[in-house]
């Protein structure tokens, strides 16, 4: 005789443990990974930026960007920051409503274990799902653990499978597969919150300036984001440019302000009336990180001191400051990128419940569904939003 549950969860990451630890009795929740909620560990830092005090629906990319709306107002960051604090668990905010645990994304891990474990949901590792099928009633599962192959039946199927970004954390595209096998549709998946790659003589600069960081606004179109960019050896990174990724898209140029809040021309002609014997580089040193002043000096071509530039000179070098275009060839993909761009169709769900509109007792939850937050711990409170909704209506349910 197959085991019988209410609820097989699939996927034990952030939004799995949060639907088990609200979906009621008799839920199993399996995971083809060691150790459950794996992404959460390695989250912001080893810290876990668990959710942000300022989440709005406008903080996600979704091609219908009013589906978030009704989960993320059932579970507030405020509802999560009351658990945690219940819990016992030291926490700061960092900047612009971004709360981090004091000590470790493990504590993070142990609540939702904890919860789980008061809910009697059953955690079950290193299972994989060999198989799904719609019955009559539900779901008829065949599970592999250590070899075995099991068949258990269930009421309610939940696909917490996260997306594709860094596969050497487990992630497969399993939820994709899922929603396809059961009719549902996926929007193009893309990596996002990734760093950006370039080639040519921006790729030699970006290398001769690695580990140099400063505070920009980097634009894309009409979004814009004041934060800090980072030059690495294969491009750009830091959270302005992870930002932007999710926006950019090939052959497209993002614009990146290097000096935001100072009018860059009127600052150097008023430094020349003032102390025009000043080198190009020194002056600029004064308000950007001395190599990067350097470089950008270097690249300017302009030869002797500050009073000997004009004013359309000083004009040319302002531009390429307050408004350096640049072309990205591409993002370092999957292998780093915090999460994935687009996903299960939200025409295909009840926003209230995550539930399929078309195969009842389905459901999809977290990042799988095209939802995608911007950095800076929206995407977790998707994850505990989108599965509160869903646990919330299965366990209402009468079997
Ligand atoms: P998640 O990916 O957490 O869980 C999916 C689970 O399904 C995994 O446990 C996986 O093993 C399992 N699974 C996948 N395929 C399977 C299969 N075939 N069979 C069985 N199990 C399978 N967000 C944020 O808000 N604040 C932050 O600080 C960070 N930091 C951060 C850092 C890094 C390096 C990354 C990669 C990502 C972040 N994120 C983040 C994003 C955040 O981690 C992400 O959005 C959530 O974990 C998504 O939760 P889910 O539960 O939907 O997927």
């Amino acid at each position: 005789m197959p085991r019988i549950y209410n609820t097989l969860i699939i996927g034990a990451g952030a939004a799995g443990m949060m639907c088990a630890a609200h979906a009621g009795r008799k839920t199993l929740i399996i995971d083809h990974a060691q150790k459950p909620g794996e992404k959460i560990r390695i989250s912001g830092g080893g810290r876990c930026n668990f959710t942000n005090r300022n989440t709005r629906a406008q903080n996600f990319l979704s091609q219908n960007p009013h589906f978030a709306k009704s989960a993320l107002a059932g579970y507030t960051p405020d509802d999560f920051i009351k658990h945690v604090e219940h819990h016992k668990i030291a926490y700061h905010e960092k900047t612009l409503g971004q709360l981090f645990c004091n000590h470790s994304a493990q504590d993070i891990i142990q609540l939702l274990l904890d919860d789980m474990s008061r809910a009697d949901a059953h955690l079950q590792l290193e299972t994989s799902l060999i198989n799904v099928t719609k019955t009559e009633s539900g779901f008829e599962a065949i599970l592999e653990q250590g070899g075995k192959r099991e068949a258990i039946t269930c009421y309610t199927l939940v696909v917490a499978c996260g997306g594709k970004s860094i596969p050497k954390m487990g992630a497969t595209g399993l939820g994709y597969q899922l929603a396809e096998k059961f009719s549902h549709k996926v929007t193009e998946t893309r990596p996002a919150l990734v760093p950006l790659t370039f080639d040519g003589s921006i790729l030699e600069t970006t290398k001769t300036l690695a580990g140099v960081a400063l505070e920009v606004t980097v634009s894309h179109d009409k979004t814009s984001f004041d934060e800090a960019l980072l030059f690495t050896h294969r491009g750009l990174s830091g959270p302005a440019i992870l930002q932007i990724s999710s926006y950019w898209r090939e052959k497209q140029p993002i614009k990146v302000d290097l000096l935001p809040h100072l009018d860059c021309f009127q600052t150097l002609r008023n430094e020349r009336t003032r102390a025009g014997k000043r080198a190009l580089h020194t002056v600029l040193a004064d308000f950007l990180p001395k190599n990067l002043a350097i470089e950008i000096a270097k690249q300017s071509h302009l030869t002797g001191n500050l009073a000997d530039q004009s004013d359309a000179k000083l004009s040319e070098l302002a531009k390429a400051i307050n408004h350096w275009q640049l072309y990205p060839i591409g993002t370092e993909g999957y292998r780093t990128a915090e999460v994935t761009l687009g996903g299960v169709d939200t025409n295909g769900l009840h926003s209230k419940t995550m539930q399929s509109k078309t195969v009842p007792g389905l459901y999809f939850i977290g990042e799988v569904i095209d939802v995608t937050g911007w950095l800076g711990g929206y995407n977790f409170q998707w994850a505990w939003a989108s599965a509160f909704a869903a646990a919330t209506a299965i366990a209402s349910e009468k079997k």
